[in-house]
């Protein structure tokens, strides 16, 4: 439709057909107060702020719900406007505490300013204000809904965005209250954003709650240190302290969202445990040293396993959430060395067929592209839990038509619609995905997921970490990719933590340098531990959470001569096992860049300051070359670093990630149970699980994580039933766990998480699993 002319102010501006005033005036930079309008909500027109003059209308109408019409004339600053505004403001305040002074909100407040601007001297009412009681809304989420205005942004964010509908309206007129109807904590992994979305002081952070003014703080850009979407924040920091994280916005990926753990880790920024000073172990007990000695020790252990059992008794391992300037150097390091052995895929095993990635494993779009598919085929992905900025994106593609698919061993409760789904236990999946492949290849329509995947035009088949975890990951990715093919749809992975695209790119994998493969590839992760190592160094790596075995890695570290580790926290493992101990800054303290999976790369400062004596780990490397006797690095910046990868790579931002499927063959499939090794949401990183808010919400909404959840009917066909305490044993590894019941496991599956003190005796996440009389 044609293009339509009106005026704002006498200013001429041209404007789309159905769109409102509100959002011709925001995209001219003029300003109209308002409450309920969001620009990522649907319009409810109900707080009136925005009331404006238009020429003809006998009445000021509402901006965000008026559209524009050929030759319009809006006054936004008129008389009658303001006039308008007034009066809402009066109502608005007739029951609203003003308590400015001792509300969160104060100083960022959009009532508050508004009332400055609109508001009278006096107020006409001297009746007495209602008070509304407050509810407990669970660990991240505090309220003072006396303060609410009723704007609903809340109760249609629940609905619209996050798919849970947790807050609501009861009541009429002057009693009407928002609320969660029954009382209970709110579920949503996006929670966090209604404290942005509220526009007073009703729904405030509960972990920042009077801890500090707006004014007292300052801000810097950041991005998310926990999935791969790389969601862009604002850090908030007083004194070189994060006080609090909020969304920034970034319409390729976030929006203006982000999820609760990139909202509230930074909690455990400030744990006891964090490591403030360098520490070496001298006849086993441990000493606090200086920098030069820690990295003179680091350097002497390292070098004597060198000479005594050479280079390939050497193995780094590195968290994927290290920035790309640490997974570089960190390499560079051990391959000027002659180390061939560095991977950062720490819960990976099956890593066959890393040789047909032509940049990294990744997504072939924007994260903004997902609402644009009309097909989705999810393989071995709790989405929501794993990308919970990725769900949201779904879900608007569902809104808008999509089908999603799914092949998972759990029957997981999506905030999306889930057209067809084959929910099969681990050792099924393989044949699962061999049996739709030939679907597709006969057009059978009779085949439901065929016939939900079949003749889309914007097709993509995501493959998630329940697939990557997977003892046979590298069949089920390209059996994933020859159904992509089949069905002409884009080809995605969801890797692990913040920053794997940035890792491979920087060549922190076993088989690439400088973006070329290398003819005689190293160890991968998994393989440096089950055949061990005399050293190792370790970067930010929990080893009994962060390994797909971690009794595989706990052994091998105790039996290693050398060990360093930078870390961030202090780690009863490492204390026991490491001889070098180096604090490392966190990504809130250090500058770096993370790549996301779409392949966008993210730079960052670090504005909040290293506890202690912790350094940035890139400085720590930078000086560790020199102790090594290595060519010095001589970076000034970790620009410098990322400018000479970015040459040498020659890359460019967003490729479009190319795999190319090899052939493989599946090993016969166990029979009996394999375990469900999810790793729950709040479990995924050494910072979220320090993040203690986040720890309380995980309890609340995933319940026990450390229980043993097994199907019904898997649990009478083993002879056990719910309550029993049982031996989960994976061949020389086993946990007593409690069973529990739960109709969405896949038959023949146990879900026994990884990451957590109970599965910590465990196997492999994926592998074969029996359950043994305790
Ligand atoms: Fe003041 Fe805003 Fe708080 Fe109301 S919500 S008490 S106007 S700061
Ligand atoms: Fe609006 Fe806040 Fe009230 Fe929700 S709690 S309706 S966001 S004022
Ligand atoms: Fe228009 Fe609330 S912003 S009615």
């Amino acid at each position: 439709m044609a293009d339509i002319e009106i005026e704002i102010d006498g200013k001429k501006l041209t404007a789309q057909p159905n769109q409102m005033v509100i959002q011709v005036a925001d995209a001219a930079g003029i300003y109209i107060p308002r409450f309920c309008y969001h620009k990522h909500l649907s319009i409810a027109a109900n707080c009136r702020m925005c009331l404006v003059e238009v020429e003809k209308s006998p009445k000021a109408l509402p901006a965000c719900a008026t559209p524009v019409m050929p030759g319009m004339k809006v006054f936004t600053k008129s008389q009658k406007t303001l006039e308008a505004q007034r009066a809402v403001m009066s109502f608005l305040l007739i029951n609203h505490p003003l308590d400015c002074p001792i509300c969160d909100q104060g100083g960022e407040c959009e009532l508050q300013d508004l009332s400055m601007g609109y508001g009278a001297t006096h107020s006409n009412y001297d009746e007495c204000k209602r008070s509304v009681g407050d509810m407990d809304l669970g660990p991240l989420i505090a309220t003072e809904m006396t303060r609410c205005i009723h704007c609903t942004r809340c109760v249609r964010f629940g609905e619209e965005v996050a798919g849970m509908r947790e807050m609501g309206a009861t009541s009429r007129g002057g009693h009407t209250e928002i609320g969660t109807f029954v009382a209970h904590a709110i579920r949503s992994e996006v929670s966090g954003n209604i404290i942005d979305l509220c526009p007073v002081g009703a729904l405030t952070s509960k972990p920042y709650r009077f801890t500090a003014r707006a004014f007292e703080l300052q801000q810097a850009p950041s991005i998310s240190p926990h999935d791969c979407l790389g969601s862009n924040l604002n850090m908030h920091t007083r004194t070189g302290e994060v006080m609090r994280v909020v969304a920034r916005e970034n319409a390729e990926i976030n929006e203006t969202w982000i999820s609760d753990r990139d909202r509230f880790s930074y909690t455990g920024l400030a744990h006891q445990d964090r490591l403030t000073v360098p520490r070496i172990k001298i006849n086993g007990e441990w000493q606090v040293v200086d920098w030069e000695q820690a990295l003179e020790a680091a350097a002497r252990g390292l070098q004597s396993v060198i000479h005594s059992a050479g280079v390939d008794a050497v193995g780094a391992l590195a968290s994927p959430n290290s920035t790309l300037e640490e997974h570089y150097l960190l390499q560079k390091i051990m391959r000027e060395l002659g180390v061939a052995h560095v991977d950062h895929r720490l819960r990976e095993s099956d890593t066959r067929d890393q040789a047909g990635f032509s940049t990294f494993p990744g997504l072939p779009m924007s994260l903004a592209e997902f609402a644009n598919t009309d097909a989705v085929l999810l393989i071995g992905s709790n989405l929501q839990k794993e990308q919970p900025m990725a769900a949201v994106r779904l879900r608007q593609a569902v809104a808008k038509g999509a089908v999603v698919s799914v092949v998972n061993p759990v029957d997981y409760d999506f905030n999306f619609k889930v057209s067809a789904k084959n929910i099969v236990a681990p050792h099924e999946c393989v044949h699962t995905l061999q049996t739709l492949l030939q679907a597709l290849k006969n057009k059978d329509g009779a085949h439901p997921l065929a016939a939900a995947c079949l003749n889309k035009q914007k097709a993509l088949v995501l493959v998630g970490a329940l697939t990557n975890h997977h003892k046979e990951a590298a069949v089920i990715r390209s059996l994933a990719k020859q159904i992509a093919d089949e069905m002409q749809a884009a080809f995605g992975i969801m890797t692990d933590g913040a920053n794997a695209a940035g890792a491979w790119l920087a060549g922190m994998v076993p088989h690439l340098r400088d973006g070329l493969l290398i003819n005689q590839p190293g160890l991968n992760a998994h393989e440096m531990l089950v055949k061990p190592r005399k050293a190792y160094v370790l970067l930010n790596i929990d080893p009994e959470r962060d390994f797909a075995v971690p009794s595989t890695a706990i052994n091998a570290l105790k039996q290693a001569s050398t060990v360093v580790a930078l870390s961030l926290y202090r780690n009863p493992v490492l204390e026991a096992h490491a001889d070098v101990i180096l604090p490392i800054a966190s990504f809130a303290e250090t500058a770096g860049t993370f790549v996301n999976a779409s392949g966008q790369w993210q730079s960052f400062q670090g504005l909040a300051k290293p506890v202690g004596e912790a350094r940035p780990a890139w400085k720590i490397l930078r000086v560790l070359a020199h102790f090594l006797h290595l060519p010095p690095l001589t970076y000034e910046s970790a620009e410098a670093v990322r400018d000479e990868l970015k040459a040498k790579i020659a890359h460019h931002d967003m490729p479009k990630p190319k795999y190319t499927a090899p052939v493989l063959s599946a090993e016969k499939p166990n029979a009996g149970l394999s375990r469900v090794g999810e790793i729950p949401l709040y479990a995924l990183d050494s910072l979220v699980r320090r993040a203690e808010p986040l720890q309380t919400a995980q309890a609340i909404t995933e319940g026990d994580v450390g229980e043993c959840r097994v199907h019904p009917d898997t649990l009478s066909q083993a002879g056990f039933k719910a309550g029993d305490r049982v031996k989960v044993k994976q061949g020389e590894h086993h946990a007593i766990m409690i069973l529990h019941e739960n109709t969405r496991i896949a038959p023949n599956a146990v879900w026994a998480a990884g990451a957590v003190d109970a599965t910590e005796g465990l196997g492999g996440l994926f592998d074969a699993i029996v359950l043994e009389k305790a």
